[in-house]
């Protein structure tokens, strides 16, 4: 294996920056709250981090609206404060990761505020999606899709004359105009996208929407809008997957090859690859493409030996082969915590919800491949489900209802310490956090974590390290034992064995021996329901 290849088993902390540690007392995080924490992150171990987007923009998507991809929100920083932070976690030996949105900006770019400035068949409409209406005044969308987060896919704009116009495409809110990347201008700015950030000295790039960008070239009908809008996660074959796509990734692998042959170090892409089989995903990991595309088909599967089997055995089956590893997550900044998705969703987290997470997080710890794990996923922290409608920023719940309110409850802020909100978020007399924190969140504080040495944090970082330690984790196979149902049980390398119990009841442990590590109360022999434990199995 070439060495400096250090992200294929890489441990990747997602920071989501406004809900991690503020520095100025305004209740929202920042780039300064990320410098401060990062010798926490050094000592829970992981390889890197992946910044959530910090550019200007009014936010209604919490940043994934881009103004200005090339410099920091004064909401966050600045490019001063930005740079402190790449040497800061350099010399730490911790990788940084931006969040770059290359399928649509923000309605506040200048491109776009011009391109609705300019008449129709302009070159700068020609860089987003303009079309002229159906029906006898135009009055009706393009076509039919959908938008991701609800409503149609396209807007009308009132055209500098004052009359209601042509009409743009965005998959998501109308405050994110899709790209046009037929267009090469589009593609051009990218690139100095790219450049400008790596020239600044980052790690690489988590890439938004990464299946997405181009559409089909004559923006037809969807045979079935209804299904394409069922889940969150894309299925408009017609929007999504275009085969163009994978050009534009040979293209950024080659700029990033720029780099690494320049100083040696290695520069990562890893994408958000939405689409529905792993042999599709595969494509995206192809050994001239994207480095990883994080395989979200754990995150789908339920509590249940049998699926967690089927996921892990089609990635390993599929992935393996196109010079990638499996890219695992179970958790992020769109979905349902672990302890809530896995348990009852009481507020405050259910103890078998917390046991079952711990579980899976051992779990995947000890899978082939690289691991990105989402802040205060370490903490064990629960989702907070009881927000008042009234606090929730999420653009799906606006524009849908509370029928898909599911994002604001994984990015309350987190709490570092004391007996009550802000828990250590915030400084400052009037500062409160820009999502309320329940007061149950001081049981998870990081101060009381480090502490006790059953905390969750403590079972992330003693993974982490031993990850580090041992040959046999990371990158590599795995072999499956054999094991009564509901219970799996796999075997890496030179004898580390992984088992999980996914049944209530204990059952007699795989291995004889004291486990390496458990995710909870382990006796010798025995393996306790909702429980993994890691053995070495010595010949
Ligand atoms: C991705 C991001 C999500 C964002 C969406 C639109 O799915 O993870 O947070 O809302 O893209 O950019």
């Amino acid at each position: 294996m070439n060495r400096h290849q250090w992200w294929r088993d890489a441990v990747i902390y997602q920071v989501y920056v406004r809900s991690f540690l503020d520095s100025t007392g305004d209740g929202i995080g920042d780039l300064a709250g990320v410098r401060a924490g990062l010798p926490y992150l050094r000592k829970l171990g992981v390889d890197g981090i992946w910044l959530s987007p910090f550019y200007p923009s009014p936010q209604h998507d919490h940043g994934y609206d881009v103004a200005d991809y090339r410099d920091v929100d004064p909401v966050f920083g600045d490019l001063a404060e930005f740079d402190l932070l790449v040497s800061a976690a350099r010399r730490l030996g911790i990788k940084v990761l931006l969040d770059i949105v290359p399928n649509h900006c923000s309605s506040e770019h200048p491109w776009f505020r011009e391109a609705l400035a300019a008449a129709p068949g302009s070159p700068e409409r020609a860089r987003f999606h303009f079309a002229d209406g159906r029906g006898p005044d135009g009055a009706e969308p393009p076509n039919n899709w959908h938008a991701m987060f609800g409503g149609p896919a396209w807007s009308r704009v009132t055209e500098p004359d004052g009359r209601p116009g042509q009409w743009y495409l965005h998959m998501f809110t109308p405050e994110q105009p899709d790209w046009n990347w037929r267009e090469p201008e589009v593609a051009a700015d990218f690139d100095r996208t790219l450049r400008f950030w790596l020239d600044r000295g980052v790690d690489g790039f988590r890439i938004d929407v990464a299946a997405g960008l181009f559409k089909h070239p004559e923006l037809p009908d969807s045979p079935d809008p209804e299904a394409d809008a069922r889940t969150r996660d894309s299925v408009n074959p017609l929007a999504w997957n275009q085969p163009e796509v994978h050009d534009v990734w040979r293209h950024w692998r080659a700029v990033c090859e720029e780099y690494t042959a320049r100083d040696g170090r290695e520069r990562l892409l890893v994408g958000e690859v939405s689409v529905p089989t792993a042999r599709e995903h595969a494509r995206y990991v192809r050994a001239d493409e994207l480095h990883q595309a994080f395989f979200f088909d754990l995150l789908g599967a339920p509590w249940d030996a049998d699926a967690f089997r089927k996921v892990i055995s089609e990635a390993m089956e599929d992935i393996a082969g196109t010079g990638s590893t499996v890219t695992w997550v179970l958790n992020n900044h769109d979905q349902v915590r672990t302890v809530t998705r896995y348990g009852e969703p009481a507020p405050g987290g259910s103890g078998l919800g917390a046991a079952r997470a711990r579980a899976a997080a051992l779990l995947m710890l000890a899978l082939p491949g690289a691991a990105y794990i989402y802040q205060g996923e370490e903490l064990g922290l629960p989702e907070v489900v009881d927000l008042p409608d009234e606090v929730l920023t999420d653009p799906i719940f606006r524009r849908t209802g509370s029928r898909a309110r599911i994002r604001d409850g994984c990015r309350v802020p987190l709490p570092w310490s004391g007996q009550a909100s802000p828990f250590g978020f915030t400084t400052g007399a009037l500062a409160k956090p820009w999502l309320p924190q329940p007061e149950y969140f001081a049981e998870y504080a990081t101060h009381r974590a480090l502490a006790d040495t059953r905390s969750s944090w403590h079972l992330y970082r003693d993974g982490l390290h031993l990850r580090a330690a041992l040959d046999q984790l990371g990158d590599g196979t795995l072999h499956w034992l054999d094991t009564q149902p509901g219970v799996l049980a796999f075997a890496r390398g030179d004898g580390l064995v992984c088992a999980v119990n996914f049944t209530a009841a204990p059952v007699p442990a795989p291995v004889a021996g004291t486990p390496l590590l458990a995710s909870g109360p382990c006796p010798t022999g025995v393996l306790p329901g909702s429980t993994a434990a890691w053995w070495i199995d010595a010949p």
